[in-house]
């Protein structure tokens, strides 16, 4: 517990760094941030070589400097500006909602950074082209989010907390609302996330519910990645299996890796999808085989951050993950970070590793890293929600996701890095490695039997960049206050039967499939 307290006061620090995105409204779509005082302008690359833009239709989202990606839900007529998390489950907003009824119940939804907390409240919403009566929300009361501001959590209903507290179907996530109102609808999302960088292919992201994405719908016949599942606590999230030999490393060769998760293929890695993650949280190793042999990179405890490699922001690193025999290269100016630009003491700008081993409150026994904004940009991921909606029968359809790789075109990315942060000049080919050897032993973590702390509060990071400040004090009270209420909900698991007669075809939901 003093763990989590002392990082969450970490970082608040940061959270009052970048809060001024968000309170300036800044609308990034795409464009590069003013304040980079970058010679390059954000429009799409000019006389492009041949090379094909993707710019979908539509943008529903709103990309604030690669860290936050905001949604817009219309609650009881007034629009609020959610941050999209597939690793939560709740809908939390701060700020009056009109026409909103009281359930005459709270809850508190902890987050890896943060918590959302107040009265269970219900009203009609309008997410994405539906529309849904009196669907149940957090009104959040915490003070970390800015009034207008919220989170809506695109994750299994197993790990609502709403649900959960309310105890029937009627504190079912926004999702599985939608899914359920409409049989037709087909019970699969779609997100798309965009680089705020990119000078090739401007936008700042997409979420879809029951429909792909024109020009992308080639991702349906991407191989079906097994949602792995957790069989007990509420920890079930979008998660599924890397590749053996999964992770490739800048200087061309597989990672070493081993999975602690129990009971699991050791080769395999398990990966949370996890939109909420600005930076991917990866077992050390990984951040350790991307960075430590970078010259100049360092690893340091960042204020705001926690610890994390830092390196010059003009190096270029190529990494690639693998899923289901599928290569899905990460883009150089993803690898590492220069929204979040530090200066070090003598002025010197510095960039941050975008995969951070994996910070302590983000932790769980049931997976090993959790792959955020920085993978994300890199894939378009549907996941179809099979049997995951709740009511629907157990075992009758198996949830999965799919990823169609966007960083194909390695020619595009190279030229987008050269021209972004190296000034146009491609000075790369200069660039080596330290050797090998350099490299940190590898950590070998044995996994506690005991379901930790961690694994029963949410995985929220970009919390800390979008919310406003708040006393550290009034963090670690409402802390000791969530220790307490999540001690309190392992023990009163839901087993509520969808009401009868309401949204068929589903058959009676069934516990034991999700816990
Ligand atoms: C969200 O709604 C606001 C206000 O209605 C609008 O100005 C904005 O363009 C919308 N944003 C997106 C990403 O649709
Ligand atoms: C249900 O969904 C289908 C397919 O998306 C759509 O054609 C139909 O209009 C929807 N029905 C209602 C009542 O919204
Ligand atoms: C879709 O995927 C198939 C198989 O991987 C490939 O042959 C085809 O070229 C792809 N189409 C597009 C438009 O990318
Ligand atoms: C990082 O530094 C902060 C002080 O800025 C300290 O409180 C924290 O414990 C440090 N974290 C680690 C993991 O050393
Ligand atoms: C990264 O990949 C691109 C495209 O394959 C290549 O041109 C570039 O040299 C690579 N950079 C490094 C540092 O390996």
């Amino acid at each position: 517990m003093k763990t989590l307290a002392t990082s969450l006061v970490v970082y608040l620090s940061l959270l009052l760094d970048v809060a001024v995105v968000g309170v300036d409204g800044i609308r990034i779509h795409g464009k590069r941030k003013p304040w980079l005082d970058d010679p390059f302008s954000a429009v799409a690359r000019e006389e492009g070589g041949g090379l094909q833009k993707r710019v979908p239709l539509s943008s529903d989202l709103k990309n604030v400097g690669d860290v936050n990606y905001f949604a817009n839900v219309t609650m009881g007529g007034r629009v609020f500006s959610a941050l999209l998390d597939t690793g939560s489950s709740d809908l939390t907003v701060a700020g009056t909602v009109p026409n909103a009824k009281n359930t005459g119940k709270t809850a508190t939804v902890n987050y890896a950074v943060g918590i959302a907390e107040g009265p269970i409240q219900t009203v009609q919403i309008q997410f994405e082209g539906f529309t849904i009566q009196d669907q149940a929300f957090i009104s959040d009361t915490s003070g970390h989010h800015a009034d207008g501001e919220g989170i809506i959590g695109l994750g299994p209903s197993s790990s609502s907390v709403v649900r959960d507290e309310l105890a029937n179907s009627g504190g079912n996530p926004v999702l599985d609302r939608i899914f359920r109102s409409n049989m037709s609808t087909p019970n699969f999302i779609t997100i798309l996330l965009g680089r705020s960088e990119d000078p090739t292919d401007p936008w700042p992201g997409d979420v879809t519910i029951g429909e792909i994405l024109n020009d992308f719908e080639n991702v349906t016949s991407q191989p079906k990645l097994a949602v792995t599942e957790v069989k007990t606590g509420n920890g079930q999230h979008w998660q599924a299996l890397l590749d053996p030999n999964g992770v490739i490393g800048p200087d061309g060769q597989p990672i070493k890796v081993s999975s602690k998760v129990k009971n699991s293929d050791k080769t395999r890695l398990n990966a949370v999808f996890d939109t909420g993650f600005s930076l991917s949280q990866v077992p050390k190793t990984i951040a350790d085989a991307f960075y430590a042999r970078v010259p100049g990179a360092l690893y340091q405890n960042i204020s705001g951050i926690g610890e994390v490699y830092t390196l010059p922001c003009d190096v270029e690193l190529n990494v690639t993950f693998k899923f289901g025999g599928v290569e899905y290269p990460v883009h150089p100016l993803d690898t590492s970070i220069s929204t979040l630009k530090k200066k070090d003491a003598l002025g010197n700008t510095f960039c941050i590793g975008s995969f951070q081993p994996i910070i302590s409150t983000a932790q769980a026994s049931t997976y090993d890293m959790i792959l955020g904004m920085s993978f994300l940009r890199n894939a378009y991921m549907l996941v179809n929600f099979g049997d995951f909606v709740d009511g629907a029968a157990s075992k009758t359809a198996d949830p999965y996701i799919q990823l169609l790789p966007l960083t194909n075109d390695l020619a595009e990315a190279h030229y987008d890095f050269v021209k972004i942060r190296l000034d146009g000049i491609d000075n790369t080919a200069n660039f080596q490695l330290l050797p090998a050897t350099t490299l940190p032993p590898t950590e070998s973590t044995t996994p506690s039997d005991e379901e930790s702390f961690s694994e029963k509060i949410k995985p929220y990071l970009p919390y800390i960049i979008a919310g406003c400040a708040t006393a550290a004090l009034i963090l670690i009270v409402a802390i000791v206050f969530c220790i307490r209420s999540s001690r309190r909900k392992r023990y009163r698991r839901l087993h509520d039967p969808a009401p009868a007669g309401i949204e068929p075809p589903f058959a009676q939901y069934k516990p034991t499939r999700r816990y």
